[in-house]
Protein backbone atom coordinates (compact mmCIF):
# COMPACT_ATOMS: atom_id res chain seq x y z
CA UNK A 1 0.00 0.00 0.00
CA UNK A 2 2.72 2.38 0.83
CA UNK A 3 4.93 1.92 -2.10
CA UNK A 4 1.78 2.21 -4.48
CA UNK A 5 1.08 5.93 -2.56
CA UNK A 6 4.77 6.55 -3.34
CA UNK A 7 4.68 5.81 -6.69
CA UNK A 8 1.20 7.59 -6.92
CA UNK A 9 3.25 10.80 -5.40
CA UNK A 10 6.15 10.79 -7.18
CA UNK A 11 4.43 10.57 -10.67
CA UNK A 12 2.29 13.75 -10.16
CA UNK A 13 5.82 15.18 -8.79
CA UNK A 14 7.40 14.13 -12.43
CA UNK A 15 3.85 15.31 -13.93
CA UNK A 16 4.19 18.80 -12.33
CA UNK A 17 8.18 18.80 -13.23
CA UNK A 18 7.18 18.05 -17.11
CA UNK A 19 4.57 20.74 -16.86
CA UNK A 20 6.63 23.13 -15.28
CA UNK A 21 9.62 22.55 -17.75
CA UNK A 22 6.84 22.56 -20.62
CA UNK A 23 5.60 26.31 -19.01
CA UNK A 24 9.65 27.86 -19.13
CA UNK A 25 10.05 26.55 -22.33
CA UNK A 26 6.72 28.40 -23.51
CA UNK A 27 7.68 31.49 -21.65
CA UNK A 28 11.34 31.38 -23.38
CA UNK A 29 10.10 31.28 -27.15
CA UNK A 30 7.76 33.68 -26.45
CA UNK A 31 10.41 35.92 -25.00
CA UNK A 32 12.32 35.33 -27.69
CA UNK A 33 9.48 35.51 -30.26
CA UNK A 34 8.53 39.00 -28.66
CA UNK A 35 11.88 39.96 -28.61
CA UNK A 36 12.30 39.24 -32.32
CA UNK A 37 9.14 40.62 -33.05
CA UNK A 38 9.54 44.75 -31.47
CA UNK A 39 13.21 44.94 -31.54
CA UNK A 40 15.17 44.61 -34.38
CA UNK A 41 12.33 43.39 -37.28
CA UNK A 42 10.93 47.05 -37.58
CA UNK A 43 14.31 47.63 -38.88
CA UNK A 44 15.52 44.65 -40.97
CA UNK A 45 12.50 44.87 -42.77
CA UNK A 46 12.91 48.64 -42.80
CA UNK A 47 16.43 47.81 -44.47
CA UNK A 48 14.80 45.45 -46.76
CA UNK A 49 11.77 47.22 -48.11
CA UNK A 50 13.95 50.23 -48.77
CA UNK A 51 15.49 49.06 -51.99
CA UNK A 52 12.35 47.77 -53.52
CA UNK A 53 10.73 50.56 -52.23
CA UNK A 54 13.36 53.23 -54.19
CA UNK A 55 13.04 51.16 -57.49
CA UNK A 56 8.90 51.63 -56.94
CA UNK A 57 10.15 55.10 -56.62
CA UNK A 58 12.06 55.30 -59.65
CA UNK A 59 9.72 53.45 -61.68
CA UNK A 60 6.59 55.96 -61.02
CA UNK A 61 9.19 58.98 -61.61
CA UNK A 62 10.20 57.88 -65.26
CA UNK A 63 6.90 57.85 -66.06
CA UNK A 64 5.57 60.76 -63.98
CA UNK A 65 8.57 63.33 -63.62
CA UNK A 66 11.08 62.49 -65.69
CA UNK A 67 9.86 64.77 -68.60
CA UNK A 68 9.97 68.29 -66.13
CA UNK A 69 12.78 67.30 -64.07
CA UNK A 70 15.48 65.17 -65.77
CA UNK A 71 16.68 61.62 -65.77
CA UNK A 72 19.15 62.22 -63.16
CA UNK A 73 16.67 65.11 -61.17
CA UNK A 74 18.73 67.50 -62.77
CA UNK A 75 15.77 69.70 -63.75
CA UNK A 76 14.86 70.50 -67.01
CA UNK A 77 15.26 73.53 -68.46
CA UNK A 78 11.78 76.20 -68.82
CA UNK A 79 10.22 72.96 -67.15
CA UNK A 80 11.18 72.48 -64.29
CA UNK A 81 13.57 73.19 -61.44
CA UNK A 82 16.19 70.30 -59.75
CA UNK A 83 14.86 68.33 -57.38
CA UNK A 84 18.50 67.70 -56.12
CA UNK A 85 18.45 67.80 -51.99
CA UNK A 86 14.71 68.59 -52.56
CA UNK A 87 14.69 65.27 -50.17
CA UNK A 88 11.55 62.91 -49.54
CA UNK A 89 9.90 65.74 -47.35
CA UNK A 90 9.26 67.82 -50.48
CA UNK A 91 8.35 65.07 -52.57
CA UNK A 92 5.78 63.75 -50.22
CA UNK A 93 4.68 67.99 -49.49
CA UNK A 94 4.22 68.46 -53.27
CA UNK A 95 2.47 64.82 -54.18
CA UNK A 96 0.17 64.14 -51.13
CA UNK A 97 -0.98 67.61 -52.44
CA UNK A 98 -1.75 67.08 -55.60
CA UNK A 99 0.72 70.26 -56.70
CA UNK A 100 3.15 67.53 -58.78
CA UNK A 101 2.56 66.02 -61.40
CA UNK A 102 1.88 69.45 -62.82
CA UNK A 103 0.26 69.49 -65.72
CA UNK A 104 0.58 72.47 -67.82
CA UNK A 105 2.69 75.61 -67.12
CA UNK A 106 1.19 77.99 -64.70
CA UNK A 107 2.33 80.58 -62.31
CA UNK A 108 1.86 77.87 -59.14
CA UNK A 109 1.40 74.43 -58.98
CA UNK A 110 -2.48 73.90 -57.43
CA UNK A 111 -3.72 71.81 -54.96
CA UNK A 112 -5.47 69.12 -56.02
CA UNK A 113 -6.22 65.69 -55.11
CA UNK A 114 -3.48 63.81 -55.32
CA UNK A 115 -2.69 61.18 -58.40
CA UNK A 116 -1.11 58.70 -56.36
CA UNK A 117 -1.74 56.36 -53.29
CA UNK A 118 0.18 56.92 -50.08
CA UNK A 119 2.29 53.86 -50.69
CA UNK A 120 3.48 55.01 -54.28
CA UNK A 121 4.27 58.82 -52.60
CA UNK A 122 6.41 57.26 -50.40
CA UNK A 123 8.22 55.51 -53.12
CA UNK A 124 8.38 58.54 -54.66
CA UNK A 125 9.79 60.28 -51.77
CA UNK A 126 12.28 57.46 -51.34
CA UNK A 127 13.62 57.49 -54.48
CA UNK A 128 14.38 61.01 -54.93
CA UNK A 129 15.59 61.18 -51.22
CA UNK A 130 18.23 58.11 -52.18
CA UNK A 131 19.00 59.87 -55.46
CA UNK A 132 19.54 63.72 -54.58
CA UNK A 133 19.44 63.39 -50.51
CA UNK A 134 17.51 66.33 -48.63
CA UNK A 135 15.66 66.74 -45.54
CA UNK A 136 13.04 63.81 -44.51
CA UNK A 137 9.58 63.78 -44.04
CA UNK A 138 8.55 64.13 -40.94
CA UNK A 139 6.28 61.04 -41.08
CA UNK A 140 5.12 61.53 -37.50
CA UNK A 141 4.09 65.10 -37.53
CA UNK A 142 0.55 64.64 -36.16
CA UNK A 143 1.47 62.66 -33.26
CA UNK A 144 1.85 64.52 -29.42
CA UNK A 145 -0.28 68.10 -30.69
CA UNK A 146 -2.66 67.22 -27.63
CA UNK A 147 0.30 67.84 -25.70
CA UNK A 148 1.34 70.90 -27.62
CA UNK A 149 0.75 74.36 -26.83
CA UNK A 150 -1.73 75.79 -28.94
CA UNK A 151 -1.54 79.47 -27.65
CA UNK A 152 2.22 79.82 -28.08
CA UNK A 153 1.66 78.15 -31.65
CA UNK A 154 -0.55 80.90 -32.46
CA UNK A 155 2.10 83.45 -31.55
CA UNK A 156 4.41 82.12 -33.58
CA UNK A 157 1.72 81.68 -36.20
CA UNK A 158 1.06 85.62 -36.08
CA UNK A 159 4.68 86.47 -36.04
CA UNK A 160 5.77 84.00 -39.11
CA UNK A 161 2.74 83.02 -41.16
CA UNK A 162 0.18 85.17 -40.52
CA UNK A 163 0.90 88.33 -43.03
CA UNK A 164 1.11 85.42 -45.96
CA UNK A 165 -1.57 83.17 -44.57
CA UNK A 166 -3.85 85.36 -42.55
CA UNK A 167 -4.50 85.02 -38.77
CA UNK A 168 -6.35 81.98 -39.23
CA UNK A 169 -4.90 80.36 -42.39
CA UNK A 170 -7.42 81.71 -44.61
CA UNK A 171 -4.44 82.70 -47.17
CA UNK A 172 -4.78 85.33 -49.58
CA UNK A 173 -3.79 86.97 -52.83
CA UNK A 174 0.12 87.64 -53.80
CA UNK A 175 1.31 89.45 -56.83
CA UNK A 176 1.19 87.64 -60.31
CA UNK A 177 -0.96 85.16 -59.99
CA UNK A 178 0.34 83.72 -57.06
CA UNK A 179 -1.37 82.90 -53.85
CA UNK A 180 -0.89 81.95 -50.30
CA UNK A 181 -3.23 78.86 -49.84
CA UNK A 182 -5.99 78.46 -47.13
CA UNK A 183 -4.68 75.72 -44.72
CA UNK A 184 -7.93 73.90 -44.21
CA UNK A 185 -6.57 71.28 -46.14
CA UNK A 186 -3.43 70.21 -44.66
CA UNK A 187 -2.76 67.92 -42.25
CA UNK A 188 0.08 68.02 -39.74
CA UNK A 189 2.61 66.52 -42.29
CA UNK A 190 2.17 68.50 -44.94
CA UNK A 191 1.80 71.56 -42.77
CA UNK A 192 5.67 69.98 -41.07
CA UNK A 193 6.44 69.40 -44.61
CA UNK A 194 5.85 73.15 -45.87
CA UNK A 195 8.02 74.84 -43.15
CA UNK A 196 10.76 72.64 -43.59
CA UNK A 197 10.80 72.78 -47.72
CA UNK A 198 9.38 76.44 -48.40
CA UNK A 199 7.40 75.70 -51.41
CA UNK A 200 7.58 78.29 -54.38
CA UNK A 201 7.39 81.74 -52.17
CA UNK A 202 7.28 80.64 -48.68
CA UNK A 203 10.58 80.81 -47.07
CA UNK A 204 11.73 77.63 -45.51
CA UNK A 205 11.65 77.58 -41.66
CA UNK A 206 14.85 75.53 -40.73
CA UNK A 207 14.92 73.76 -36.88
CA UNK A 208 16.62 76.51 -36.18
CA UNK A 209 14.68 79.26 -36.90
CA UNK A 210 11.33 77.28 -35.19
CA UNK A 211 12.49 74.16 -32.95
CA UNK A 212 10.80 71.20 -33.68
CA UNK A 213 8.54 71.82 -30.49
CA UNK A 214 7.77 75.10 -32.08
CA UNK A 215 6.22 73.56 -35.12
CA UNK A 216 4.01 71.46 -33.02
CA UNK A 217 2.77 74.43 -31.58
CA UNK A 218 2.36 76.00 -34.70
CA UNK A 219 0.52 72.67 -36.27
CA UNK A 220 -1.20 72.27 -33.21
CA UNK A 221 -3.05 75.70 -33.46
CA UNK A 222 -3.54 75.79 -37.12
CA UNK A 223 -5.46 72.58 -36.76
CA UNK A 224 -7.50 73.96 -34.28
CA UNK A 225 -8.30 77.15 -35.94
CA UNK A 226 -9.02 74.90 -39.02
CA UNK A 227 -11.15 72.86 -36.99
CA UNK A 228 -8.91 70.04 -37.65
CA UNK A 229 -11.44 68.98 -40.66
CA UNK A 230 -8.94 67.94 -42.66
CA UNK A 231 -8.03 64.30 -40.86
CA UNK A 232 -11.13 62.57 -40.46
CA UNK A 233 -9.60 59.65 -38.09
CA UNK A 234 -6.08 59.17 -39.39
CA UNK A 235 -3.88 61.57 -41.24
CA UNK A 236 -1.98 61.56 -38.28
CA UNK A 237 0.40 58.76 -38.99
CA UNK A 238 -1.41 56.20 -36.60
CA UNK A 239 -2.78 54.27 -39.34
CA UNK A 240 0.86 53.36 -41.00
CA UNK A 241 1.09 51.35 -37.88
CA UNK A 242 -1.71 48.97 -38.46
CA UNK A 243 -0.87 46.20 -39.70
CA UNK A 244 2.45 45.86 -37.43
CA UNK A 245 0.45 46.42 -34.31
CA UNK A 246 -2.56 43.97 -35.16
CA UNK A 247 0.26 41.51 -35.64
CA UNK A 248 1.62 41.92 -32.47
CA UNK A 249 -1.55 42.11 -30.39
CA UNK A 250 -2.97 39.12 -32.28
CA UNK A 251 0.78 37.02 -31.72
CA UNK A 252 0.50 38.31 -27.56
CA UNK A 253 -3.04 36.98 -27.46
CA UNK A 254 -2.17 33.12 -29.05
CA UNK A 255 0.80 33.17 -26.72
CA UNK A 256 -1.06 34.32 -23.34
CA UNK A 257 -3.74 31.36 -24.59
CA UNK A 258 -0.61 29.17 -24.56
CA UNK A 259 0.81 29.72 -21.40
CA UNK A 260 -2.42 29.42 -19.79
CA UNK A 261 -3.34 26.21 -21.64
CA UNK A 262 -0.02 24.94 -20.15
CA UNK A 263 -0.30 26.22 -16.68
CA UNK A 264 -3.91 24.63 -16.57
CA UNK A 265 -2.58 21.09 -17.40
CA UNK A 266 0.08 21.62 -14.95
CA UNK A 267 -2.45 22.43 -12.19
CA UNK A 268 -4.69 19.70 -12.96
CA UNK A 269 -1.57 17.11 -12.90
C1 LIG B 1 4.90 69.56 -66.34
C2 LIG B 1 6.12 69.61 -65.61
C3 LIG B 1 6.25 68.91 -64.27
C4 LIG B 1 5.98 67.59 -63.97
C5 LIG B 1 5.42 66.51 -64.87
C6 LIG B 1 6.35 67.41 -62.58
N1 LIG B 1 6.83 68.58 -62.07
FE1 LIG B 1 7.54 68.89 -60.19
N2 LIG B 1 7.76 70.88 -60.56
C7 LIG B 1 7.52 71.49 -61.77
C8 LIG B 1 7.69 72.93 -61.62
C9 LIG B 1 7.50 73.97 -62.73
C10 LIG B 1 8.05 73.16 -60.27
C11 LIG B 1 8.31 74.50 -59.59
C12 LIG B 1 7.05 75.33 -59.47
C13 LIG B 1 6.24 75.11 -58.23
O1 LIG B 1 6.76 74.61 -57.23
O2 LIG B 1 5.06 75.48 -58.26
C14 LIG B 1 8.09 71.85 -59.64
C15 LIG B 1 8.44 71.64 -58.32
C16 LIG B 1 8.58 70.39 -57.73
C17 LIG B 1 9.09 70.16 -56.40
C18 LIG B 1 9.54 71.22 -55.41
C19 LIG B 1 11.00 71.44 -55.55
C20 LIG B 1 11.55 72.21 -54.39
O3 LIG B 1 12.75 72.54 -54.46
O4 LIG B 1 10.85 72.45 -53.41
C21 LIG B 1 9.10 68.81 -56.21
C22 LIG B 1 9.57 68.07 -54.97
C23 LIG B 1 8.57 68.20 -57.41
N3 LIG B 1 8.29 69.17 -58.32
C24 LIG B 1 8.41 66.84 -57.57
C25 LIG B 1 7.79 66.27 -58.68
C26 LIG B 1 7.47 64.87 -58.78
C27 LIG B 1 7.80 63.82 -57.72
C28 LIG B 1 6.84 64.69 -59.98
C29 LIG B 1 6.26 63.41 -60.54
C30 LIG B 1 5.28 62.75 -59.73
C31 LIG B 1 6.80 65.99 -60.64
N4 LIG B 1 7.37 66.91 -59.82
C32 LIG B 1 6.26 66.21 -61.89
C33 LIG B 1 7.16 70.86 -62.94
C34 LIG B 1 6.78 69.54 -63.06
C1 LIG C 1 5.98 84.91 -47.66
C2 LIG C 1 4.70 84.30 -47.56
C3 LIG C 1 4.54 83.05 -46.69
C4 LIG C 1 4.86 82.89 -45.36
C5 LIG C 1 5.50 83.89 -44.43
C6 LIG C 1 4.41 81.56 -45.01
N1 LIG C 1 3.88 80.92 -46.10
FE1 LIG C 1 3.04 79.08 -46.15
N2 LIG C 1 2.75 79.24 -48.16
C7 LIG C 1 3.06 80.36 -48.91
C8 LIG C 1 2.83 80.05 -50.31
C9 LIG C 1 3.05 80.99 -51.47
C10 LIG C 1 2.39 78.71 -50.37
C11 LIG C 1 2.01 77.90 -51.62
C12 LIG C 1 3.22 77.22 -52.18
C13 LIG C 1 2.89 76.38 -53.38
O1 LIG C 1 1.74 76.29 -53.77
O2 LIG C 1 3.82 75.81 -53.95
C14 LIG C 1 2.34 78.24 -48.98
C15 LIG C 1 1.91 76.97 -48.62
C16 LIG C 1 1.76 76.56 -47.33
C17 LIG C 1 1.16 75.31 -46.93
C18 LIG C 1 0.56 74.24 -47.85
C19 LIG C 1 -0.94 74.32 -47.85
C20 LIG C 1 -1.57 73.12 -48.49
O3 LIG C 1 -2.04 72.25 -47.74
O4 LIG C 1 -1.64 73.06 -49.70
C21 LIG C 1 1.21 75.27 -45.57
C22 LIG C 1 0.69 74.16 -44.69
C23 LIG C 1 1.84 76.47 -45.11
N3 LIG C 1 2.15 77.25 -46.19
C24 LIG C 1 2.08 76.79 -43.79
C25 LIG C 1 2.81 77.90 -43.37
C26 LIG C 1 3.21 78.13 -42.01
C27 LIG C 1 2.88 77.21 -40.84
C28 LIG C 1 3.93 79.29 -41.99
C29 LIG C 1 4.64 79.95 -40.81
C30 LIG C 1 5.57 79.12 -40.06
C31 LIG C 1 3.95 79.81 -43.35
N4 LIG C 1 3.27 78.93 -44.16
C32 LIG C 1 4.55 81.00 -43.75
C33 LIG C 1 3.51 81.56 -48.44
C34 LIG C 1 3.93 81.81 -47.15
Amino acid sequence: MTTTKKRNRAGSKLKRRLSGVLALGVALVSAGGLYTLLTPEPQTAEAQAEPALVRQGEQLYNNACISCHGQNLQGVQDRGPSLVGAGEAATHFQVATGRMPMVRQEAQAQRKPPKFTPEEIDALGAFVQARGGGPESPENAGEGLAQADPARGGELFRLNCASCHNFTGRGIAMSSGKFAPNLDESDPRVIHEAMLTGPQNMPKFSDRQLTPEEKKDIIAYVESVTNGNNNPGGSTGVGGYGPASEMIIAWVVGMGALIGITLWIGARA
